[in-house]
């Protein structure tokens, strides 16, 4: 059964340079019980597209094409008081920045509670109660519960704000970045925590990283972003054998525990195209090893490989080639040498 389903939706924001288009034509589904990774470079749109999900965009942001259905309601044209009401009861975030998020002045405690009293009818001795059950479900001890946020490690405070999201039993959990800010040990204990909690109360969960190893080991379907598009959506299963993209591809290579041992870890040369400037073609073809005048001209549609599999380039066909030429470093270092010589040559012009 589909819980969310986005059709074609597009999303600008306004500022003093013009209309930057963060998201544009994205579509994708999730199932109940499902988990979506959601991985690309820094600023390819990951958060704005998660936040537009519950409308919690900046101000100058707004979603100007395209549908959010969710239970099959369209959330793009339900009313502020409409979508408030379905925030942390039916659709919870943990944002990138939820670390900075805890109130400095109140303990952990009081805030969860006053969270649960906000959205549901419980008297204050049941919302103690519950949050006394959450923060157990991530390893908390109820003491805590009277700590305040300067008392707590990073991962705590994490773990309490998961709580957070969790009190409601939320059908989707969107959890954007939810480890970056810690040490890889505390990274791993916590995204098992998650894994297991998304299980026990079966919700879906939107995943967003810019690791995609955690992806392989967490959801069921990856969503490859790249200036504001998908380039590639595929199970995660066969994604991890099988990238068609050359951005997947290259992404690959930058992730130490997705290459082999003994691999080299090549980052990507070059840097995410303006999302201020509209562009004729694919918007990877500057930094692509493979792009030709087509890839320049024309932009490629997002278009089926396999089952659930879509690649969004001109040469879908040519993915076993891609495979092959993109583990090797020369193949980067000829796009190194590229984009130098077009910067002197614009720079001399
Ligand atoms: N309030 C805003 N006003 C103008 N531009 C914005 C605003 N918020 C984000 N952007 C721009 O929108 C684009 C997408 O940003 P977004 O934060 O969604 O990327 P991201 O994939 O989440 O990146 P990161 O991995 O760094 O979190 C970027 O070019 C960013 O600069
Ligand atoms: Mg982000």
């Amino acid at each position: 059964m589909t819980l969310l389903e986005a059709k074609n939706i597009s999303i600008e924001y306004k500022t003093e340079a013009g209309v930057l288009r963060a998201v544009e034509d994205v579509s994708f589904s999730l199932a109940v019980g499902e988990s979506l990774g959601l991985v690309g470079e820094s600023g390819c749109g990951k958060t704005t597209l998660a936040k537009s999900i519950i409308r919690l965009l900046a101000k100058n942001g707004r979603i100007s094409q395209g549908q959010m259905l969710f239970k099959g309601q369209d959330l793009v044209k339900l009313s502020d008081e409409e979508i408030r009401k379905l925030r942390l009861k039916e659709i919870a975030m943990v944002s990138q920045s939820a670390m900075n998020a805890l109130n400095p002045v109140y303990t952990v405690g009081d805030q969860l509670i006053e969270g649960i009293c906000a959205h549901t009818t419980l008297s204050r001795k049941a919302a103690h109660a519950r949050a006394v059950e959450v923060f157990k479900m991530v390893g908390l001890e109820e003491k805590r519960l009277r700590s305040y946020p300067h008392q707590m490690s990073g991962g705590m405070k994490q773990r309490a704000i998961i709580a957070m999201a969790l009190t409601l039993d939320p059908a989707l959990i969107i959890a954007d970045e939810p480890t970056t800010a810690l040490d890889v040990v505390v990274q791993d204990q916590i995204l098992q925590q998650i894994i297991q909690l998304k299980k026990a109360i079966n919700g879906s969960m939107i995943l967003i990283t810019h690791d995609i190893s955690v992806v392989s080991e967490t959801c069921e379907t990856i969503i490859v972003m790249y200036g504001g598009k998908i380039m590639e959506q595929a199970p995660t299963k066969v994604f991890f054998k099988q990238q068609v993209h050359p951005y997947s591809l290259g992404l690959n290579n930058a992730f130490p525990s997705i290459t082999e041992i003994g691999e080299q870890l090549i980052s990507i040369p070059g840097a995410p195209p303006n999302l201020l400037e509209q562009q004729a073609g694919c918007r990877f073809q500057a930094r692509c090893p493979f792009a030709d005048d087509t890839c320049r001209k024309e932009q490629p549609p997002l278009a089926p490989v396999g089952e659930g599999h879509l690649s969004a380039c001109h040469y879908n066909y040519k993915a076993d080639y891609f495979r092959q030429e993109s583990k090797k470093p020369q193949t980067w270092q000829a796009v190194a040498r590229r984009i130098e010589a077009e910067g002197i040559q614009k720079g001399g012009a």
